[in-house]
C-alpha cells in the first residue's frame, strides 16, 4: 500500500493518509499507534489538548522505525496563545513526544473572540519554531476565510496547512478555496463524521456496487479530492480497513454523488470557529 506524499509551501512533504489519537485514553494511545504503525500508518495526528503525545512518542520509540520516517503534527492548546505561554508549551510538547522536532505544529483553533481576537502575535511564535527548526513546517487549524486573510497579510510564513471539519455533510467548501489559492493544504478531520456519515444511502449504494465499506469510499472521496486525513479507530479491524484505500478509484459521478451530501452548516458535528472559546480547565 503505498500512501501518496502530499508537497507542503515548506517544502516538506506529508503523507496523505494517516492516524488520529483524538478521545483515545492516555493510558490505552502507546497501543493504538504501535497497532496503527504495523498497518503501515506513518504519520499520527496528536494535539497538546488531547493528553496523549507522550503515547505517541512511546510508540514510535517502541516501533524500530527511525524518528524520520513517521509523520507527527501536535497542536497548540488554547490556553497557551500567549507568546510565552507559547514557547513553554511547545517545549513540553517536544518533551512529551520526545523527539527534539515536530513535523508539523498547529495552532489548534483561532478563538477570535478571546486573547482580544489576537492570533497573530501566536503565530508569529509558532514562526520561532519553524525557524529554529524544531517544527519542520507549521500551520493553523479551524481557520475561517477571515482569519487566513489575516495572518497572511500580517505575517511572513504562509501555514502549510489547514485543518478543518470536513466531510460528506460539510463540504467546507469556501474554506477549502480560501487554502488552495493561498497555497494552503487542507487536512479534513472527523473524514468520516465520527461515524455519521457510514449509514448514508448513497454513500452505502456505492460502497456495495464496489464491494468496499462505507468507511473505505468517504475516505476514498477525501483522497481524491486532495485532502490529508488521518481516521480514527481503536479497533484493529478498522484500522486495517481505513488503510486499504489506494488501491481503488471512483468514478467522477460518484464523487459529484458524494459531494452532493453537503449540508452546509448543519452538517457540522463540531463546534463553529468563529465562537468556538473553550480553553481546557486544567491548563
Ligand atoms: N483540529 C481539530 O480541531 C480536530 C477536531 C477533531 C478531530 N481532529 C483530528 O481528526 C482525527 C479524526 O477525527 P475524529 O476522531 O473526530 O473522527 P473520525 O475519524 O471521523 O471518526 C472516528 C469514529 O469513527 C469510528 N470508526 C473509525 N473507522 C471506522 C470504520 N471503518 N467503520 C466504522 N466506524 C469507524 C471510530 O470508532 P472506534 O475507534 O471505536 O473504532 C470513532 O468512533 C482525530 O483523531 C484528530 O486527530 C482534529
Amino acid at each position: 500500500m503505498t500512501v501518496p506524499d502530499i508537497p507542503l509551501n515548506s517544502g516538506e512533504t506529508i503523507p496523505q493518509l494517516g492516524f488520529g489519537v483524538f478521545k483515545i485514553d492516555p493510558a490505552e494511545t502507546a497501543d493504538a499507534v504501535s497497532e496503527a504503525l504495523k498497518f503501515g500508518y506513518r504519520h499520527i495526528d496528536t494535539a497538546e489538548m488531547y493528553r496523549n503525545e507522550k503515547g505517541v512518542g512511546e510508540a514510535v520509540q517502541a516501533s524500530g522505525l527511525y524518528r524520520s520516517e513517521v509523520y507527527i503534527t501536535s497542536k497548540l492548546n488554547n490556553g497557551f496563545h500567549r507568546p510565552d505561554d507559547a514557547r513553554r508549551a511547545f517545549d513540553g510538547t517536544l518533551k512529551a513526544l520526545g523527539s527534539d522536532y515536530v513535523d508539523l505544529f498547529l495552532i489548534h483553533w483561532p478563538l477570535p473572540t478571546l486573547y482580544g481576537g489576537d492570533f497573530v502575535s501566536t503565530w508569529h511564535t509558532l514562526e520561532e519554531f519553524y525557524r529554529e527548526g524544531r517544527a519542520r513546517s507549521i500551520g493553523v487549524s479551524n481557520f475561517q476565510v477571515s482569519h487566513l486573510q489575516r495572518l497572511v497579510q500580517e505575517s511572513e510564513v504562509v501555514p502549510a496547512v489547514n485543518q478543518i471539519e470536513v466531510h460528506p455533510y460539510l463540504c467546507n467548501e469556501e474554506v477549502r478555496s480560501a487554502d488552495a489559492e493561498l497555497g494552503i493544504v487542507t487536512q479534513a478531520w472527523s473524514p468520516i463524521a465520527k461515524g455519521r456519515v457510514l449509514k448514508d444511502p448513497t454513500i452505502g449504494a456505492i460502497a456495495s456496487r464496489l464491494g468496499r465499506t462505507p468507511a473505505q469510499v468517504t475516505l476514498r472521496w477525501h483522497i481524491q479530492r486532495g485532502d490529508v486525513i488521518f481516521p480514527k479507530s481503536t479497533t484493529p479491524a478498522r484500522m486495517k480497513e481505513n488503510f486499504e484505500i489506494v488501491d481503488f478509484e471512483l468514478e467522477p459521478e460518484d464523487m459529484a454523488a458524494i459531494s452532493a451530501l453537503d449540508r452546509g452548516e448543519e452538517g457540522r458535528t463540531g463546534p463553529n470557529p468563529d465562537v468556538f472559546a473553550y480553553v481546557p480547565r486544567s491548563v
